[in-house]
């Protein structure tokens, strides 16, 4: 083992010389933005969505937009939801609140339901709602905040971003129209939707019955091509300065992929264990470390499975995916008494991003929890 730095990261967003490619879809997303068009940004867990909309955002900022960026999963109730999209908008660069002399009051005058105002040590305001915040008062601060955009977007771009969108409706059923409502109200403003889930999200989005439908351009990531990826991934190493053949980077991605997210995190763990080169033994003992470290996690999340669900995800693993889990073959394998059961389990599982339809068969979605569930007994 060397000490050089890691050339790789995973599990949160990345940028700069760690984020490859997505240059079709940031145009797209940016261009967007500008006009005024409101979007959607689709893909299974970990593809890189918030990474894409940080590029994108980091691109808009020459145009000086009025933007407010705020994930929905992070707010642990419908007040702190309002809290983060008031600091959001009072945020906003040279928004007309900031001339005023006193910017925080001249703010709070155009937001109906008040917050109590803290001051972080360098002196940044905090806005916070009460956890017993009513639904009809929570609105009344999303219609406002959406109003303020608007009010911005006449001399530039106005957005607001929610990043996983799939959790709106922890905060209220109702959000997803409410939403849809104000879009219609204030067309200047683009609204940019990003969630996994595709079950969740196609409810709320994609679906035609859904409250957003055709009111948002879709953007789908898919996996990023193989060949950028593999590109990626040599140069990074001689970043790192460890070396590695053409075959062994295509391995990496063979092995761990498509996923963007698993694939830096089996290069890290490689890189990790490798002496000058990265070798295809080195990429195996890397795959047994990223294993080894998740293993814990692994056996609780089996453990938290009706047992037909735990059967139907081993029997994926060990049999490397199934084109054909409604057969009877496929049932008595996993001794469930029917299609109907497997279907049911399947659904259950593909709803929690556990298993998924990849390559026209269904196959476990986290590459280190298939092999960590291929050396289980049974
Ligand atoms: N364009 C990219 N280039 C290189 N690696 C990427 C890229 N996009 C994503 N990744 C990898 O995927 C990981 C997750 O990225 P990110 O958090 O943006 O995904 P996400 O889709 O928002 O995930 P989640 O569904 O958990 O919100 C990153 O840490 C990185 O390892
Ligand atoms: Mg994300």
């Amino acid at each position: 083992m060397t000490n050089s730095m890691n050339p790789f990261h995973y599990g949160s967003p990345v940028e700069g010389d760690q984020f490859v490619g997505r240059e079709r879809e940031i145009n797209a997303l940016v261009s967007r933005m500008r006009n005024h068009v409101s979007v959607v940004l689709l893909s299974p867990r970990r593809y890189g969505k918030t990474s894409v909309l940080l590029r994108a955002e980091s691109i808009l900022v020459k145009k000086r937009p009025a933007l407010v960026h705020v994930n929905v999963l992070r707010c642990k109730d419908r007040a702190a939801l309002a809290g983060a999209l008031a600091g959001g908008a009072f945020r906003i660069p040279g928004a007309r609140w900031h001339r005023a002399r006193q910017a925080v009051p001249e703010f709070l005058a155009r937001i109906r339901v008040k917050p109590t105002v803290a001051f972080t040590d360098d002196g940044r305001p905090v806005f916070e709602y009460g956890p017993r915040l009513a639904p009809p008062d929570a609105d009344k601060i999303t219609a406002d905040i959406y109003a303020l955009l608007s009010s911005e977007a006449a001399h530039r771009p106005a957005v607001l971003v929610l990043d996983e969108f799939q959790a709106i409706t922890d905060y209220g059923e109702h959000l997803p129209r409410l939403l849809k409502s104000l879009a219609d109200e204030h067309p200047s403003v683009s609204l940019v939707l990003a969630g996994s889930k595709r079950h969740l999200m196609e409810r709320l989005v994609a679906a035609e019955s859904s409250p957003l439908y055709g009111m948002t351009q879709k953007i789908a990531l898919g996996p990023i091509p193989n060949d950028e990826m593999v590109g990626f991934l040599r140069e990074r190493i001689a970043t790192g300065r460890k070396r590695v053949t053409e075959l062994v980077a295509e391995l990496i991605v063979r092995v761990a992929g498509p996923v963007p997210n698993d694939i830096q995190r089996l290069a890290y763990e490689s890189f990790e264990i490798a002496g000058r080169e990265v070798t295809a033994d080195v990429v195996a003992a890397g795959m047994d470390q990223a294993v080894a470290h998740e293993a814990p996690t692994y056996s609780e999340e089996l453990q938290r499975r009706a047992p037909g669900q735990r059967r139907v995800l081993i029997q994926l693993a060990k049999s490397g995916g199934s084109s054909s889990p409604m057969s009877a073959a496929f049932a008595t394998a996993v001794g469930l008494a029917s299609a109907a059961s497997v279907r049911k389990a399947l659904h259950t599982l593909d709803a929690d991003e556990a298993v998924i339809g990849r390559d026209g068969a269904w196959v476990v979605a986290d590459p280190f929890f298939g092999a960590w569930l291929r050396g289980t007994e049974g």
